[in-house]
């Protein structure tokens, strides 16, 4: 579920690692640090590992330098294509709330710059899945955009439409990136502890323990 964007994604394949060296102007300061970004999620999952968005695989990359208790899952078939010609692993078929489950408990469920594709009632039964699958002290370890406030976002969408990004601006109007307080809600409600750690001026690292 979620998957409205999964065409855009098949197309984006080819090019999305050019896209997040900084190549596109438009896009350099969401993916300022990139790889820095990837880095701290990775640092921070622990055993048995679930990645949901694994797009062309590059935290799956890091994440599978330190394990191979390890199971990626990606809605688009290029993406998957392109992630499995790079890792040697299969990638699954799925999505952040339709996906094959592991038959054990998992303890690090990780995702970067690829949360923002479900709504709010979405993301809500994602996370209310992911109590069930994880272990005790679990945890939910995301990378993503993420605003302080709706006047933040509003700013930043002004500020696109300013410097002529108008991809940029369409996106941020049009996907579903959450705010501090609406991401808080949706995880305490589900009995997790969320704390979050700003890592450029639009991804935060955010991280629940269960
Ligand atoms: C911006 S890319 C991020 C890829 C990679 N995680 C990274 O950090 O570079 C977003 C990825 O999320 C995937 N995606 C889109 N909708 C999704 C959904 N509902 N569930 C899981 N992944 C989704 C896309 O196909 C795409 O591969």
């Amino acid at each position: 579920m979620g998957r409205e964007f999964v065409d855009l994604f098949d197309r984006w394949a080819d090019n999305y690692d050019d896209t997040v060296s900084g190549v596109e102007e438009e896009y350099q300061a969401v993916f300022h640090k990139y790889d820095q970004i990837l880095k701290e999620v990775a640092d921070r999952a622990t055993g048995h590992v679930l990645e949901f968005g694994v797009g062309t695989g590059n935290l799956s990359a890091q994440l599978l330098s330190k394990t191979d208790q390890y199971i990626g899952i990606e809605p688009s078939e290029k993406m998957r294509e392109v992630a499995e010609k790079k890792l040697g692993v299969p990638i699954y078929d799925g999505d952040f709330i339709a996906f094959p489950e592991p038959k054990t408990k998992v303890d690090s469920i990780v995702s970067s710059y690829a949360f923002h594709h479900l709504t709010y009632t979405e993301k809500n039964q994602a996370v209310e899945k992911y109590r069930q699958l994880l272990s005790k002290g679990g945890k939910v370890i995301f990378a993503d955009t993420v605003f302080l406030n709706e006047t933040a976002k509003n700013d930043m969408i002004n500020a696109a439409k300013g410097k002529q990004y108008y991809n940029l601006a369409e996106d941020l109007e049009t996907e579903y990136y959450p705010t501090i307080a609406e991401l808080t809600e949706i995880f305490e409600n589900n009995n997790f502890r969320i704390s979050f750690e700003k890592l450029n001026d639009f991804v935060w690292l955010f991280e629940a323990i269960k």
